[in-house]
């Protein structure tokens, strides 16, 4: 007796990665040697806990970025940095770093093959991204100064020295990250009326924005979102009009004072007919723990700025409208702040046996 194993019935082609399902939207050429993760294709999550919370048929997405290969939305723009890097023949490359581009980073760099230098506020990285950092390869420089010195310092760097500047200043970054809206758009039919986006050095609010018009000339969606960008309220330079020059907060992947992409972002919000609001950091933890324990959706705490950010201004929201927030993280990125911050009782020290763990449960 032979055994037939089941066979597909509908032809499901894998995953290929973001530059080679986008191909035709993305500068590459068939000389690009692609670097990739299959990075990209992450979920649309419907979260009817917190569209709840709106009401008026509000419908509530959330785009779930924190599920890419080093669990944030940086490796959409460093698959295209890296292959274009070893493109022209690049050997190292270096970023500054709240501790994400970092990762993402020296994850894609030594796959290409290449040495990855990054520079981070000493003291303010998040665990995880630090561990990620180290593991992959990176060469690690922590340097007593934040994140704003630290991408003055590889700017120049990239000038003077043969490593190639993978920030979100060179523009293939950009390019990378613009796919997150075709994805949206992808699995929505059409651009969403909001889009709610958590904003630091002020990149990813260009990207989407640049990838929902891309997308639009080319009739995949026949409307634009408003972009709605929330920064931390201590690290709110684009909402007070000027730069912060000592930015605070808890979610440390948005502690920027002075975005490098200032003015595309401004530019973002008049085109857009969008805004940008700051949220305290109350409001943040007060999401973060929201999405986690109504939803089931682990985030770090700059990622939920978009969420606390869209039930701020929830009254402005249309009503029946479609809202999309961009989770740009994965939680277990900073553990720290989870267990810090978590409402739940962590009961310690019981003794084990059934009796005495009946007890602490409450039978
Ligand atoms: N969310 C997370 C989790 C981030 O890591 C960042 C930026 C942002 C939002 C803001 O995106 O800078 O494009 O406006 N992190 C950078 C880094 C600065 O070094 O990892 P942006």
């Amino acid at each position: 007796m032979t055994l037939s194993l089941p066979v597909a019935t509908s032809s499901c082609q894998p995953w290929r990665g973001l530059i080679e399902t986008y191909r035709p939207y993305l500068p590459v050429t068939e000389n690009t040697p692609v670097v990739t993760l299959m990075e990209g294709n992450t979920p649309l999550i419907p979260v009817p806990a917190i569209a709840q919370r709106i009401g008026r048929g509000v419908r509530v997405f959330v785009k779930y970025d924190g599920l890419n290969p080093t669990g944030s939305f940086k490796d959409r723009g460093m698959t295209m940095a890296i292959s274009k890097a070893k493109e022209a023949g690049a050997e190292a490359v270096i970023c500054a770093s709240t501790g994400n581009t970092s990762a993402a980073a020296a994850a894609y760099a030594r796959r290409g093959g290449m040495r990855a230098f990054v520079l981070i506020p000493d003291g303010y990285v998040a665990l995880g991204k630090l561990a990620q950092a180290l593991l992959y390869g990176a060469e690690v420089l922590a340097i007593k100064g934040n994140f704003d010195r630290a991408l003055e310092i590889v700017r120049e760097m990239a000038e003077s020295y043969p490593v190639t500047l993978v920030n979100s200043v060179n523009p293939y970054r950009l390019e990378g990250q613009k796919t997150g809206a075709f994805e949206v758009v992808d699995v929505l039919g059409n651009a969403p009326d909001w889009l709610c986006i958590p904003v630091g050095n002020a990149g990813n609010i260009s990207a989407y924005w640049m990838g929902f018009c891309q997308y639009q000339q080319i009739g995949k969606c026949d409307r634009l979102p408003r972009m709605m960008g929330f920064q931390a309220a201590g690290a709110a330079p684009l909402v007070n009009g000027q730069p912060v020059h000592h930015p605070e907060t808890i979610a440390t992947a948005i502690r920027i004072g002075n975005p490098a992409s200032w003015d595309k972002a401004m530019g973002v919000k008049t085109a857009s007919g969008g805004n940008f609001h700051a949220v305290t950091d109350a409001e943040i933890l007060d999401a973060y723990r929201l999405l986690a324990s109504e939803e089931g959706i682990f985030c770090e705490p700059a990622s939920a700025a978009s969420v606390a950010g869209m039930l701020k201004v929830k009254e402005e929201i249309p009503t029946e409208a479609t809202v999309v927030c961009v989770l740009t993280g994965n939680g277990l990125k900073d553990p720290d702040t989870a267990i810090k911050h978590s409402n739940s009782q962590f009961k310690q020290g019981i003794e084990a046996d059934i009796q005495a763990v009946a007890g602490a449960m409450g039978f």
